[in-house]
C-alpha cells in the first residue's frame, strides 16, 4: 500500500517565515507529496490566498456562540480551509483539553468538511513507567477512525527539545497505532511522526514503513529546512 507522504508545518504562534507567499515558497505543493500550513488566524487569509494548502491550528466544535476567543469549524470551512490540527499536546496542555474535547473537534471537523489531523502522544512519566502504549491507544481508541482522517504522533518530551525517540522506537508506536484502526480504514491512513524534526533526522524517520510523513513545528520556520524535510519525504517513498 502506498500511502502519498504529507508533511505539515505547524507555525504555532508565530509570524509567517520570510516568503511563505511567494511563488517560489518552500510551503507550496510539491510533486509526489502533499504539505499543508497551520498558520495563526490571522494569517490563514493570506495563506489561502497565495494557493497554499492551509488549515487551523484549532476550531471550537460549535458552530456559533457564546465562545469569546474562539473561531468554529463552521467559520474555517467558509473561510476556505480544508484541514485542522486537532488536540495538539500544547492545547491540552494550555486549554485543558481532554480526550472528549479532541473527539468533539474531530466530528465536528468531519461534519463540516475539514480533514483533521489529531495528535496523540505520551508525557516523558508517561514513557518512563511504560505507560506510553497504554496512553496512546486511550488517546485513539475514542476517535472517528473509520472516517478520512489523520493521524500525528507526537510524544510530548520531543516536542521543541531537540530530543526524540530513535526511529525504531517511533515505527513500533506507528506500527500499534495502526493496529488499532478498523479494518477499511488501516491500510490508507496517515500517521504523521511529530516532535523535533530536523532536515538531519527527517529522512531516517520518513523511511519508517508506518510513518507517512511528519508535523513540524520549529523547524517549519525555516525555510530552507522545511524544503529539505519535504524533499526528505519524496526521496523516502521513491
Ligand atoms: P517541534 O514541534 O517540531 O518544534 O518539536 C512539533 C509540533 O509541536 O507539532
Amino acid at each position: 500500500m502506498t500511502r502519498t507522504p504529507l508533511i505539515a508545518a505547524n507555525w504555532k504562534m508565530n509570524p509567517l517565515p520570510e516568503g511563505a507567499l511567494e511563488k517560489d515558497s518552500a510551503y507550496r505543493p510539491q510533486s509526489g507529496i502533499e504539505t499543508i500550513v497551520f498558520p495563526t488566524f490571522l494569517d490563514m487569509q493570506s495563506c489561502l490566498e497565495a494557493g497554499l494548502p492551509t488549515g487551523a491550528q484549532y476550531g471550537h466544535p460549535d458552530s456559533v456562540g457564546a465562545h469569546t476567543g474562539d473561531v468554529s469549524m463552521t467559520m474555517l470551512k467558509k473561510a476556505g480551509c480544508q484541514f485542522v490540527l486537532c488536540g495538539h499536546s500544547e492545547r491540552r496542555r494550555d486549554h485543558r483539553e481532554e480526550d472528549s474535547d479532541v473527539v468533539a473537534q474531530a466530528e465536528s471537523a468531519l461534519r463540516n468538511g475539514l480533514h483533521p489531523v489529531i495528535c496523540v502522544g505520551e508525557t516523558e512519566s508517561e514513557r518512563r513507567t511504560k505507560r506510553h502504549k497504554q496512553i496512546v491507544e486511550r488517546q485513539v481508541r475514542v476517535l472517528p477512525l473509520r472516517e478520512i482522517v489523520t493521524i500525528a504522533y507526537e510524544p510530548v518530551w520531543a516536542i521543541g527539545t531537540g530530543v526524540t525517540p530513535t526511529p525504531e522506537q517511533a515505527q513500533d508506536m506507528h506500527a500499534f497505532i495502526r493496529s488499532l484502526v478498523p479494518d477499511a480504514r488501516r491500510e490508507t491512513i496517515r500517521i504523521l511522526y511529530g516532535g523535533s524534526l530536523t532536515a538531519d533526522n527527517a529522512l531516517e524517520f520518513f523511511g519508517q514503513p508506518d510513518i507517512d510523513g511528519g508535523l513540524v513545528g520549529g523547524a517549519s520556520l525555516k525555510p530552507a529546512v522545511f524544503r529539505a524535510i519535504v524533499l526528505a519525504g519524496v526521496q523516502a517513498r521513491s
